[in-house]
């Protein structure tokens, strides 16, 4: 997994600052960082209490991004999930790491478990179903829903589908930096 190394704190404010022209969904998605707000402001909403999981919903997507230089382009290609976890797990450790790189498996178990979930999905993100392994096959499920990270997957799972609302009023990254700060090691 080509993972795009982050240094440290600054470096991942750089880079989701430059996901803010960055898109891995078609026209009319917001981009990459509006994505991350979006996500992190719902789950904000939802678990109030769980700072990790907000952040999780932040960073989730920054497997996408690559280095060009010193600037930062988007990698289609990217196994974004695990190239993600990779990522972020230096910086803000092993549980926000399972959670960003299990949000593609909550997609293939929901898919697999809930009738309806698949024809919410966006367009993009049913394109990418078929590349990443497609419905979750029982055995797998079974093991998926006995983690101990199930449930939250699961939350940023739906928080990752509903934050796809183009200009979306969400506090800007600045909301989040304190937090980051306290989490980053
Ligand atoms: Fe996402």
């Amino acid at each position: 997994v080509a993972a795009p190394e982050i240094r440290d704190l600054d470096d991942l404010v750089a880079a989701l600052r430059a996901a803010a022209g960055l898109h891995d969904e078609g026209p009319g998605l917001p981009s990459i960082l509006d994505h991350g707000l979006q996500c992190a402001a719902l789950l904000a909403c939802t678990h109030p209490d769980d700072l990790e999981l907000q952040v999780a919903g932040l960073v989730h997507d920054v497997g996408w991004l690559a280095r060009a230089g010193d600037r930062w382009r988007v990698d289609t290609s990217a196994a974004h999930d695990r190239a993600g976890a990779a990522a972020v797990e230096p910086l803000l450790g092993k549980r926000i790491a399972r959670l960003v790189g299990g949000h593609v498996a909550a997609k293939r178990y929901l898919v697999a478990v809930e009738r309806g979930y698949a024809g919410g999905l966006s367009e993009t993100s049913t394109f990418t179903l078929a590349h990443q392994g497609g419905p979750m096959p029982e055995p797998e499920a079974a093991e998926f829903a006995r983690s101990p990270d199930a449930a939250d997957l699961v939350a940023l799972r739906r928080a990752d589908d509903a934050a796809k609302v183009l200009d979306a009023q969400v506090p800007g990254l600045e909301r989040w930096l304190p937090a980051l700060q306290a989490l980053a090691r």
